[in-house]
């Protein structure tokens, strides 16, 4: 029985070295990929748009956006796990991820991790109703997007294709 049990163990090891990695080469890059764009495309009309509003004096309703500010940030450390080695153009042609991203990952991390900071930086003054502490967060906020995209929507930049 204890030899039954160790064999069904060990054929689903070899099952999980051999087959598990090819198929999931041959999948998961463009499903990661598509994940990433969603959640890209989402910051935002979901999260920073209301928040550039509230610095124009658009929306005066500041506590919900601290709400927001940390959604945001959840967001993004999502993304900080879906760009996995191997899922750049090599394997997933119409993705805009430059090769830097791997080969200056740090760089890359500390990139997202700078915009989560102050994502929750602008969260605070908000949760505060501090205006004045809001403005002056929010140039922080879109510098730490150009740091990836370089500057406005459509240019690239240093982790992402212009095309
Ligand atoms: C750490 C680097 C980094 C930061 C910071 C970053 N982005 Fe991105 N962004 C990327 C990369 C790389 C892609 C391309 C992903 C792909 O195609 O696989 C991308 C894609 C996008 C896309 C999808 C459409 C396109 O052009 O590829 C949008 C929209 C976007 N980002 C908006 C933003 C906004 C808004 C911010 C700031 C709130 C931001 N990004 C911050 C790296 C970053």
């Amino acid at each position: 029985m204890i030899r039954i049990v160790s064999a069904c163990a060990f054929a689903s090891l070899l099952c999980l070295a051999s087959v598990g990695p090819s198929v999931q080469a041959q999948t998961a890059p463009a499903q990661i990929f598509k994940e990433r764009q969603e959640i890209m495309k989402q910051l935002w009309p979901g999260y920073y748009r209301d928040m550039s509003r509230a610095t124009r004096g658009e929306i005066t309703d500041l506590p919900p956006l601290a709400v927001k500010a940390t959604q945001a940030s959840e967001q993004l450390k999502k993304l900080s796990t879906l760009f996995p080695a191997g899922s750049g153009r090599e394997a997933v042609p119409e993705t805009r991820a430059k090769p830097e991203i791997w080969t200056q990952r740090a760089d890359f991390n500390a990139a997202i991790d700078k915009l989560a900071a102050e994502t929750v930086a602008f969260g605070e003054a908000a949760k505060a109703g501090n205006a004045d502490a809001m403005k002056a967060a929010w140039p922080k906020v879109a510098e730490a997007c150009g740091a990836c995209h370089g500057g406005p929507s459509k240019s690239g930049g240093k982790f992402r294709f212009e095309e």
